[in-house]
């Protein structure tokens, strides 16, 4: 139980208890939830951001870690006299809204871009800054996400064809709004999107982001998923509590991959340490893909508190191998087959993978199998390994 005294203290610094420890966790683990993008994209509603809070706990998924509840573009509207940024008709109060969704155990998240213009050309924050921080920290977000977009058109105008101008004035432009959020006082995880210019890696955490994407935008079909997720050798290093990789979103669930398919995605994603939001209809949800995202391995090995991104360990022709050790000792391994056809797979040396030795084997797909390969893997499919 707390201790009078801490209560006493951060009374005294006008914190609640939650408060406090968000702020010294923000992001602390690869950020989970859902977002309207990839399924709801333009058409997305108030409406459809309360039936999605009430679908993650109803469904499960919110004790299985999906916290954050997130708006993309297109809810924003023009400005009013003084500046402040407006909603358009299909969000008619934001301050309702988070409410809601924070009477559901839940956080909430925002989107804008530091030019004129969003993505899908609707207001950005661009000259209103500290304004728009003020007014989503007043409105209760608690993540936003910071696409670039709209502000290449500014880098263009004023850098021209000097490269390093421009991506002077892009970090800039981060460090700009993430100076805004903090000076808010609201915890607010920072969602850096600028499709990974620049090795946003390598310089993310300095304008404090605590994801960033690494990528382009991902679309729902095996091509493009396996292209990202696969192009991510290398970066673990990168990869630290509150500093994140961010491959894009998830797919799951949006109808245009097969279930073995899905599977590689979770899977990699899980490998990857990335953030796990979610992207489809939660209330159209098929047994098949809740499964897909509600399984604990999975979620476990994604959110392993040793806070280590995963790594390929071998490629050869369409065999790929992937690790990521574990908090207890014990080391994730994906075997994924990105052939066509079934094939068998089995475990490297236990020295590839950093253990002396392999005690025990369970499989996180087919809990009771007990198999130590080799594995029929199918086309497009994993098997996904905790060694012991
Ligand atoms: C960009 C981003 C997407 C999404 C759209 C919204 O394409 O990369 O994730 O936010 O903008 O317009």
């Amino acid at each position: 139980m707390r201790s009078l005294w801490s209560m006493v203290l951060l009374g005294a610094f006008g914190l609640s208890a939650a408060a406090g420890a968000q702020t010294a966790k923000l992001a602390a683990t690869p950020p989970m939830g859902w977002n309207s993008w990839n399924h709801f994209a333009g058409r997305v509603t108030d409406k459809d951001i309360r039936d999605s809070a009430d679908m993650l706990v109803s469904t499960g998924m919110r004790d299985a870690g999906y916290i954050y509840v997130n708006i993309d573009d297109t809810w924003e509207a023009g400005r009013d006299p003084q500046g402040n940024i407006l909603t358009n008709e299909k969000f008619p109060d934001m301050k309702a809204l988070t409410a809601y969704v924070h009477s559901k155990g839940l956080k909430i998240g925002l989107y804008s871009s530091p030019g004129p213009k969003t993505c899908a050309g609707f207001e950005g924050s661009y000259q209103h800054e500290e304004q728009d921080a003020k007014t989503y920290a007043d409105w209760g977000f608690d993540y936003l996400k910071y696409d670039l977009c709209g502000y290449r058109e500014i880098m263009d105008k004023e850098a021209g064809k000097d490269q390093e101008k421009a991506y002077a004035m892009m970090h800039a432009a981060y460090t700009k709004m993430d100076k805004a959020l903090k000076a808010t006082g609201r915890p607010i995880v920072f969602s850096l999107c600028q499709y990974g210019w620049d090795s946003v890696w390598k310089w993310g955490p300095t304008v404090g982001g605590n994801l960033w994407r690494t990528t382009g935008d991902i679309q729902d079909n095996y091509r493009s998923m396996a292209e990202i997720g696969f192009s991510q050798a290398g970066l673990s290093k990168y990869a630290a509590p509150g500093h994140w990789n961010d491959p894009d979103m998830l797919e799951v669930g949006n109808g245009k991959m097969t279930t073995d398919e899905y599977t590689t995605h979770m899977t990699l994603w899980a490998m990857l340490a990335a953030p796990l939001l979610a992207g489809n209809d939660l209330t159209k949800m098929s047994p098949a893909d809740k499964a897909i995202l509600i399984n604990k391995d999975v979620i476990a090995i994604d959110q392993d508190p040793l806070d280590k991104q995963g790594d390929r360990v071998s490629a050869e022709g369409p065999f790929e191998v992937w690790s990521k050790p574990l908090k207890d000792g014990s080391v994730a391994v994906g075997l994924f087959n990105r052939g066509e056809d079934t094939e068998a797979m089995s475990l490297p040396a236990a020295s590839a993978l950093g253990l002396k030795s392999i005690k025990s084997i369970h499989d996180v797909w087919s809990p009771g199998d007990t198999t130590k390969g080799p594995w029929l893997i199918p086309g497009h499919g994993v098997e996904l390994l905790i060694l012991r």
